[in-house]
């Protein structure tokens, strides 16, 4: 049975918690007991997510981090490890987007998608493993790739291709890291109502494409809070190099 604090003492490293989904994460994983390190670079987001915390009798720190600066990554996982421990969780998440066709997009928005997405979910994913390494008592770690690491959204050939780098980032290190007890596993999310996103739902474009979903919704950062304490949790003891799609349907129907 699980009990409702059962991540107590465990430390949770969320990036880009600042927005969207990283925020969502960060909350939940609070909630469920965990301590909680808030990486991204709005540090005046991550105080006020971590007044949000402690309001409920939470541990939250906020840690500047910018995932394409491998320094800033290193001094932001040791800051947070000198004040809450070695990190337990991460959640690999901080991720940007560069709408363009691929016939035109710039080499400045398709290095930054490439830089944040793939690059920066590696060397945050190192940064951590090298802790988890050291202090031998394994871990768990969950990529947030996307929908797009399998199937094509239109117009997004960066985005599309950091993402299927996340996801079989995910696979390797899996392979690699298993013999540490280090659990490494991801999800691909639909359609979720974000800061990335929250504008183009309004749009024409956006609502003709919510018609065309499988259940005609796009979705609410909690939809992954069910994944993410199974991915956090002894629950998926026995998961290595797992890929969940949490999408209402959308990768089995095609889009
Ligand atoms: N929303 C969706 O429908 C959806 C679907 C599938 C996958 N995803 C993925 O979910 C993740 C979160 O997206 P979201 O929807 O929550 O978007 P969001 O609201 O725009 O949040 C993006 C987060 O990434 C952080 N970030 C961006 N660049 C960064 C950098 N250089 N260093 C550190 N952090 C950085 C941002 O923080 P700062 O700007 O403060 O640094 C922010 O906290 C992304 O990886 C996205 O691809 C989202």
């Amino acid at each position: 049975m699980i009990s409702p604090n059962f991540l107590d003492g465990k430390h949770a490293l969320v990036t880009g918690a600042s927005s969207g989904l990283g925020w969502q994460f960060a909350l939940t994983l609070a909630r469920a007991g965990a301590k909680v390190s808030l990486a991204a670079r709005s540090t005046d987001k991550l105080e006020e997510l971590a007044r949000e915390i402690e309001a409920f009798d939470g541990r939250a720190l906020p840690v500047r981090m910018d995932v394409t600066d491998v320094a800033s990554i290193q001094d932001a996982v040791s800051a947070a490890e000198t004040e809450l421990g070695p990190v337990n969780i991460l959640v690999n998440n901080s991720g940007i987007s560069a709408l363009s066709p691929s016939e035109s997009i710039s080499e400045e928005d398709f290095d930054a998608v490439m830089n944040t997405n793939a690059k920066g979910a590696f060397f945050v994913a190192q940064a951590v493993g090298q802790s988890m390494i050291k202090h031998g008592q394994g871990g768990k770690m969950i990529n947030i790739a996307s929908v797009a690491s399998k199937r094509v959204l239109k117009n997004n050939i960066a985005y599309c291709m950091s993402k299927a780098a996340v996801a079989h980032m995910t696979a390797a290190l899996a392979e690699e890291w298993g013999k540490y007890k280090i659990n490494v596993n991801g999800i691909n999310p639909g359609y979720i109502v974000t800061g990335i996103n929250r504008d183009y739902w309004e749009t024409d474009h956006g609502k003709k494409l919510i018609a065309k979903l499988p259940r005609r919704r796009v979705g609410e950062p909690d939809a992954l809070d069910g994944t993410l304490l199974l991915l956090a949790g002894p629950g998926s003891d026995f998961m290595n190099g797992s890929m969940i799609e949490v999408d209402d349907g959308l990768t089995v129907k095609g889009f």
